[in-house]
């Protein structure tokens, strides 16, 4: 899968990445395709499929988050059916396990995720910002206090839920369209851009904002940009390097060639 031109291009990028002073990541949708997850965009994209969901979920929650949370709990929109059946089976693949690794090495001090899948977090790693949120856990929009599944009793007669500290509604941790970044994940990833010389772009279409604006601050301030992904995306005009390849392939050679460069210098 990995071709003699690619492989020069893995090469260089792992020079960057050994060299660097602080790497960190984004990653998108893609990176999840090969645990069976779809895409947004593009062919097979969930969107391309159902059509983009209203830009104003977050308001509609607020109207009526009893309706909203009945619909959680048994979903009837064909895209939220398809979506909760795919996580529900989802596991970690190569990409996930990669990044993993890389922050094992010290080469990777932050990951950004689109992704609301947990996957990131089953495969092992820990400097985790989800900036849309994780599909398993639930988040109080007053204080942004996080529970894990089954921490918080849901009472169907007594919806929604509300915060056993500040009495604030209580939401799936999921950030809706139109729904504010909370703000500790969203000040996490400027101050991570901030200090990152050297930034991994896996599997996004870099279409959405403010994810999207991460690649740009490491850009303007002289780092550079290593995007992986199969086809073009809104990044490949600036990106240092592009390797067109799947995620898995590609990351677990990147990880490769990292680790034995980290060797030598050792
Ligand atoms: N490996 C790496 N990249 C891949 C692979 C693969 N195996 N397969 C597809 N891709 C790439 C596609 O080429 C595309 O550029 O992954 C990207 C997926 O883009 P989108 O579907 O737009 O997903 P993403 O960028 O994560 O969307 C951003 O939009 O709808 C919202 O909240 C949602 O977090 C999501 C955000």
């Amino acid at each position: 899968m990995i071709d003699a031109g690619l492989a020069a291009e893995v090469s260089r990028a792992a020079d960057l990445v050994a060299g660097a002073r602080s790497v960190i990541a984004l990653t998108g949708a893609g990176l999840s395709v090969e645990s069976g997850i779809p895409p947004f965009r593009g062919p097979g994209g969930l969107w391309t499929k159902y059509g983009e969901p209203p830009l104003d979920g977050y308001q509609r929650f607020l109207r009526d988050p009893r309706g909203a949370w009945l619909e959680r709990l048994a979903p009837r929109e064909s895209w939220a059916v398809a979506l909760h059946e795919t996580l529900a089976k989802a596991r970690p693949n190569a990409g996930h396990f990669a990044f993993a690794e890389l922050e094992k090495l010290g080469r990777c001090d932050a990951l950004i995720t689109q992704n609301i899948d947990d996957l990131h977090r089953q495969a092992g790693s820990r400097n985790l910002l989800e900036i849309h949120g994780n599909h398993r856990l639930l988040r109080c929009i007053g204080c942004m206090r996080r529970f894990a599944e089954g921490e918080l009793a849901i009472d169907e007669q007594d919806l929604p839920p509300r915060c056993p500290g500040c009495r604030g509604i209580v939401k799936g941790d999921t950030v809706h369209f139109g729904e504010p970044i909370p703000p500790d994940v969203l000040r996490g990833c400027y101050e991570a851009a901030e200090r990152a010389d050297c930034m991994i772009v896996a599997g996004t279409s870099a279409t959405v904002f403010p994810a999207a604006e991460f690649p740009f601050e490491v850009l303007r301030r002289g780092g550079s940009l290593i995007e992986v992904n199969p086809y073009e995306s809104e990044l490949s005009g600036v990106a240092t390097l592009s390797l067109r390849g799947p995620g898995g392939a590609v990351l677990t050679r990147l990880v490769a060639e990292v680790t034995a460069r980290l060797e030598r210098s050792a």
